[in-house]
């Protein structure tokens, strides 16, 4: 048996004709950046989530890059986010000279606890930053009570959750701007790099156009400092040969994640929660592994099933922000027991039942021993 985390290669091949002769169309008319194709997709994205601007970039991480510089947050700047969720999310952040400030997740869901935001609230907070991790929404009403409150700008970190409802609304349609990761191994995901910030506030949609396009609106005349960060037209034929299929592939990840959880509920790993206010698209299906989660990875990987852990440190222990940090071991309890005990298991929407009684088969035999 041949079981893939996320097995990008049998997907291809389903779809291989229609998006063969999608690429080869983009490789003849020789546009390949910001081609038609990448504003039609734009379009599309803007009518699945309900928003009303959708701009095309490079990668997730540039997409919080963009969101976080049309906000103008710079040095001395102080941004609310979790710990628990991966680098990019506080790395764009340092890198333009704020400070990530973390407050800890709800150890159910393992996204940021809204009950704990106020406290994190200081003159300098410029942005909060809710993760919606591994396909779940983030509890996004009490989020945007403190946030109104405050008048903080929301930033909805959905690279984990496209498609993801929170109460019925798509999730990067409740915060002022979503950004989105196209990474290929996403649940949208492209063949290369890629992502997209969605907004619904007029000038800021513009200020992030600018701003990908090395603050230019017309060519050669730059307003403002920017960056380079674009889409391949390659890409945007790709993803939306794609999005016509997320749905169904979004219902068939949480079909998954139920059979294994309904398989492994009298085990002695704990199932993944789902909140009643979300839908949970299952980007990753995660347990909790009580005691022994690395003698039971390397049994995994013994049996040929892959798996991953996410993460395996949280942010605020991170070498990389050691310099500036203010943060210590013991600071977020709950992010550091989930860091110990999260695993990752295969998550795609074209997993067999053989491939999933295989590995379902193989837990109940660990743990029996
Ligand atoms: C929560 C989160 N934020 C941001 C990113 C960054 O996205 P990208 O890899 O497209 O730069 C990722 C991707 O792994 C992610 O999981």
């Amino acid at each position: 048996m041949n079981i893939q985390m996320v097995d990008v290669k049998r997907q291809y091949l389903k779809y291989k004709k229609e998006i063969d002769d999608a690429v080869l169309k983009v490789l003849e008319s020789g546009q390949f950046i910001n081609g038609p194709d990448v504003h039609k997709l734009a379009e599309e994205m803007q009518h699945y989530l309900g928003v009303k601007h959708a701009i095309p970039c490079a990668s997730g991480t540039d997409a919080l890059q963009l969101a976080l510089m049309a906000l103008n947050i710079g040095p001395g700047d102080e941004v609310i986010t979790t710990p628990f969720t991966f680098v990019a999310t506080a790395e764009t952040i340092a890198i333009l000279g704020a400070n990530p400030v973390y407050v800890d997740i709800d150890e159910k869901t393992y996204n940021i606890d809204p009950g704990l935001i106020q406290k994190a609230i200081t003159k300098k907070t410029k942005a909060i930053i809710p993760v919606h991790l591994y396909g779940q929404s983030a509890d996004m009403d009490p989020i945007m009570q403190i946030a109104n409150q405050h008048k903080i700008p929301v930033i909805e970190d959905a690279a984990q959750a496209v498609g993801e409802k929170y109460r019925g609304k798509p999730v990067c349609s409740l915060g002022l701007v979503g950004c989105i990761s196209f990474f290929p191994s996403k649940n949208l995901g492209a063949y290369g790099d890629a992502g997209m910030v969605v907004t619904s506030d007029d000038k800021i949609a513009e200020k992030i156009r600018m701003i990908a396009n090395h603050g230019s609106k017309v060519r050669y005349y730059h307003e403002l400092l920017g960056v380079n960060s674009r889409l391949d037209t390659l890409q945007a034929v790709i993803l939306r040969i794609k999005l016509r299929h997320l749905d169904e592939w979004n219902k068939k990840r949480r079909e998954i994640a139920q059979y294994y959880s309904e398989k492994l509920k009298n085990s002695a790993v704990t199932p993944p929660y789902i909140a009643n206010y979300a839908q949970h698209i299952f980007h990753q299906y995660t347990l909790l592994v009580n005691e022994g989660r690395d003698e039971f990875q390397k049994y995994l990987n013994e049996k040929r099933i892959p798996n991953a852990i996410h993460y395996p440190i949280p942010l605020h222990l991170q070498d990389a922000f050691k310099k500036h940090s203010r943060y210590k071991k013991g600071d977020f309890p709950k992010s550091e027991s989930a860091a110990a005990r999260v695993i990752s298991l295969p998550m795609h929407p074209d997993l067999t039942r053989e491939e999933l009684d295989y590995i379902i088969e193989m837990i109940h035999s660990f743990f029996k021993n």
